[in-house]
């Protein structure tokens, strides 16, 4: 190479091995490299090479490009790796320090995970599995399955949040109830044998485009399904007092079934609950009046048969309730929009202290720790 050449080359490494941060490196890099740089400057001076002394110089200009190419990746890369490690030890927490007092007591549980908790663990109690599917549904599962045939009006009336369809295929959407995971959890069973009988609740999160005081465009609701041979509607209807009364923390709650429609259960009922209004306050399990808080019916022979169920031999109930709906009325929140707001304050006043697991030996929503955790 020559001397011209070498001394570019010492110069540029010694400048590489002096850049601090990627700043200084990138600067040595656009000054050797770059457009106008020294190196691409020495490429140049090829062109106006005789033929011999271009074969020379060619791939020894070349070589020198790709070196310092290399030098300066491995540069970047040792100067990543410390700025990494300056950060990790810099961002050190010491697990052995005792905890800030009353951190326990900071963070809370919203009252639709709470109640979502109280449902998952009375419906175990009495022998239910929690099943799940995904937000993001296919029409078959959401519409087709559950009897409602294309351009059914039921299609329209659950305001459905569709997506952009793809190319070869129809579009997905936001679940417009959690009764897709009936038939879901279904197929699933009959893959891995673990039913029929099926005994399941399914909560989660569904969508419609709808918003006011009682509706937000996402909103909670829990699914029932109950699969077996004799299963008949006194066993909903004592399913859901039994749930009720558990859920409330009350002795007794009287039920009533209002005659309705549902394309995936035959006969369909609305399910209301007793209460008495007193002024502004609700009371649940007493009085006169009803409160509706969902739907349920006898499922329907054609959803089974979607499922792969052989109706000749089985039969059940599903039910779908509003676990936002639940959770007003028990924790006594009036709006629901200011559930999904994210106010600190609000989830201070309705929420609920983390270490207080609901169960049903202990107390669903005992409150003590919550109680104590106002006062500070
Ligand atoms: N999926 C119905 C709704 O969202 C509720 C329902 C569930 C009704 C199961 C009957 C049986 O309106």
């Amino acid at each position: 190479m020559s001397a011209e050449a070498e001394k570019l080359r010492n110069e540029i490494i010694a400048a590489i091995d002096a850049a601090q941060d990627m700043r200084a490196l990138e600067d040595v890099r656009v000054a050797a490299l770059g457009k106008k740089g020294s190196v691409s400057a020495l490429l140049k001076t090829l062109g106006g090479m005789s033929n011999e002394e271009r074969q020379i110089n060619g791939p020894l200009f070349n070589a020198l490009r790709d070196k310092l190419t290399e030098a300066i990746q491995a540069k970047k890369a040792a100067l990543d790796s410390a700025a990494l490690n300056a950060r990790l030890s810099e961002e050190t927490l010491d697990m052995t320090l005792p905890i800030a007092p009353d951190a326990q007591f900071q963070g809370r549980i919203h009252p639709v995970s709470q109640a979502m908790e109280e449902i998952n663990a009375i419906f175990a109690d009495m022998g239910f599995d929690v099943a799940e599917g995904p937000d993001i549904e296919s029409q078959f599962y959401n519409f087709t399955a559950l009897n409602i045939p294309d351009a059914h009006p039921a299609r329209q009336m659950h305001d459905t949040f569709y997506m952009q369809a793809e190319e070869d295929g129809e579009a997905l959407l936001l679940r417009t109830h959690t009764s897709p995971v009936q038939v879901r959890t279904m197929q699933d069973g009959q893959k891995d044998k673990s039913g029929p009988p099926f005994r399941f609740i399914a909560p989660g999160r569904t969508y419609r485009c709808d918003s006011d005081q009682t509706h937000t465009p996402m909103f909670h609701q829990v699914e029932g399904l109950v699969v077996d041979a004799t299963t008949h509607m006194g066993h909903l209807k004592h399913t859901l007092e039994a749930f009720l009364a558990a859920f409330f923390e009350v002795e007794n709650i009287a039920i009533r079934f209002r005659p309705s429609y549902f394309p995936f259960t035959e006969p369909s009922m609305e399910i209301d609950m007793q209460c008495h209004r007193d002024g502004d306050k609700l009371v649940v399990g007493e009085g006169n009046d009803w409160m509706e808080i969902g739907g349920s019916g006898m499922v329907n022979p054609h959803v089974l048969r979607h499922a792969g169920i052989d109706t000749e031999k089985y039969q059940g109930f599903a039910f779908g309730m509003g676990i936002d709906r639940l959770a007003m009325l028990k924790y006594g929140a009036p709006d629901l929009r200011s559930f999904f707001e994210a106010d600190l304050r609000w989830l201070k006043h309705y929420g609920f202290v983390p270490i207080d697991v609901p169960g049903l030996a202990a107390g669903l929503s005992d409150k003590s720790l919550a109680a104590l955790s106002a006062d500070k």
